[in-house]
């Protein structure tokens, strides 16, 4: 397929997090997270689930290891649990976590794998939310002291280090609507938490370059292009709005040092408090930019449309793969772009194990044509470096628990076995360039 030929040293990777995988929620000296928190509030995961257990890789660490390698890819993408690390977010270290993810990386280089971490991929440590979470400046200098800590242990081995993943959601999700931990809504707050957020981001970078961290660093964003659902103009408004608030409001302040002012204008009394000089320190050089790619939004200003004759996946997210070619070269266009991995791309779908295959022709169809998509942008001059499958194996999927299966390989969870999905045979038939 010569719409799937990609350069020789690009970058094939699967992806997950600490929460939705690892379980073990006590062990080893963990300490609890505001996810922890959040699952065990009764009506806030629709199954009532936690991750307690999730997919127990924790304990079944050099077995999923092996997985990975079996499925043909070369690096690996996945999320330190800061709890783990540190169990109250301030104090002592906690040598058994680090050790965890020593072997972790340790385990991928033995394999030939690449690794590329996550520093915060949500699960802030409950004694911190306690203290004001993300509300307060304190967290931004304890996420310093943890971020410095772990990449001056892991950054020697690793590819890459990513500061945060998806800020937008712990912002909006977490502090606004309500939907992720801590659960609150409050949109003065919500923008705070994504000033503090970013600010926590400029530090850490500054703080592990100023350690001599040898990785590639950077940040990864959830973007999702607006679409005017007409030409009329209060449609092109609310498509604007809804771009800003969602992708402008954290790429123009990393890339251009300022937020936007239209919708600064929009926020009013609820724009962020903004002390001199944070703006700058936001504003670090980025070795890369990660980009989760999922879907666009079709907005009018009536609220936001279902085009009819379009495909859903079961997170009843568009399937729209133009979206991300429209998007990666709009970046390119507008910004002085750094180079680019898409982090984060694929598709749920309601698999069933049956026979012992998981026959999942949906999902290959949407990688298929996202990659074509990236594929085209790379064509066009973006500078595209990799690309992460989301994800390895179904998992935790936040306030879905365990009804929305993501991965390349199912789960069963009453055993844990692992069955490799045919999306995932045909992802590692691609990557080894076997594409049929
Ligand atoms: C983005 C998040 O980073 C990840 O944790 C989540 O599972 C996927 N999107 C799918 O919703």
């Amino acid at each position: 397929m010569n719409d799937l030929r990609f350069p020789l040293h690009f970058t094939w990777g699967v992806a997950t997090s600490a929460y939705q995988i690892e379980g073990a929620a006590l062990e080893d000296g963990r300490g609890p997270s505001i996810w922890d928190t959040f699952c065990h509030t009764p009506g806030k995961i629709i199954d009532g689930a936690s991750g307690d257990v999730a997919c127990e890789h924790y304990h079944r660490l050099e077995e999923d290891l092996d997985l990975i390698r079996s499925l043909g890819v070369s690096a690996y993408r996945f999320s330190v649990s800061w709890p783990r690390v540190q169990p109250d977010g301030s104090g002592e270290f906690n040598e058994r976590g680090l050790a965890f993810y020593d072997r972790l990386v340790d385990g991928l280089l033995a394999r030939g794998l690449e690794a590329h971490v996550t520093l915060y991929h949500w699960d802030l440590p409950q004694a911190l939310q306690d203290a004001g979470g993300w509300g307060t400046r304190e967290t931004v200098q304890h996420f310093v002291r943890y971020a410095q800590t772990v990449a001056t242990r892991l950054g020697d081995r690793v590819r890459s280090i990513a500061t945060l993943n998806e800020p937008w959601c712990s912002a909006v999700l977490g502090h606004e609507t309500g939907e992720h931990a801590p659960g609150l809504r409050d949109r003065a707050l919500s923008r705070q938490v994504a000033h503090h957020l970013l600010l926590a981001h400029g530090m850490a970078l500054q703080a592990m370059r100023a350690s001599g961290v040898r990785a590639e660093l950077g940040i990864v964003l959830n973007l999702n292009p607006a679409y005017a659902a007409s030409d009329a103009p209060e449609d092109l408004r609310a498509a604007t709005l809804f771009d800003g608030h969602f992708n402008r409001f954290y790429l123009d302040p990393l890339l251009r040092g300022h937020y936007p002012a239209d919708i600064l204008e929009d926020l009013g009394a609820d724009a962020p408090r903004v002390q001199p000089g944070d703006l700058e320190i936001i504003r670090q050089p980025l070795d890369f930019l990660g980009i989760n790619y999922y879907s666009r939004t079709l907005v009018s200003a009536s609220g936001n449309a279902r085009p009819e004759d379009a495909q859903y996946t079961d997170m009843g997210w568009e399937v729209y793969p133009d979206g991300l070619r429209d998007l990666l070269l709009r970046l390119d266009r507008e910004y002085d772009l750094p180079p680019v991995f898409i982090t984060e791309n694929g598709a749920a779908y309601a698999d069933r194990l049956e026979g012992g295959r998981v026959r999942d022709p949906e999902r290959v169809a949407y990688l298929r044509a996202h990659l074509a998509a990236v594929r085209s942008a790379l064509e066009a001059g973006v500078k595209v470096k990799g690309y992460f499958a989301w994800s390895l194996m179904d998992n935790f999927e936040w306030a879905w628990g365990y009804t929305k299966r993501f991965g390349l390989v199912y789960v069963d969870y009453a055993t844990q076995r692992r069955v490799v999905k045919e999306s995932g045979e045909w992802y590692g038939s691609l990557v080894r360039g076997l594409e049929p």
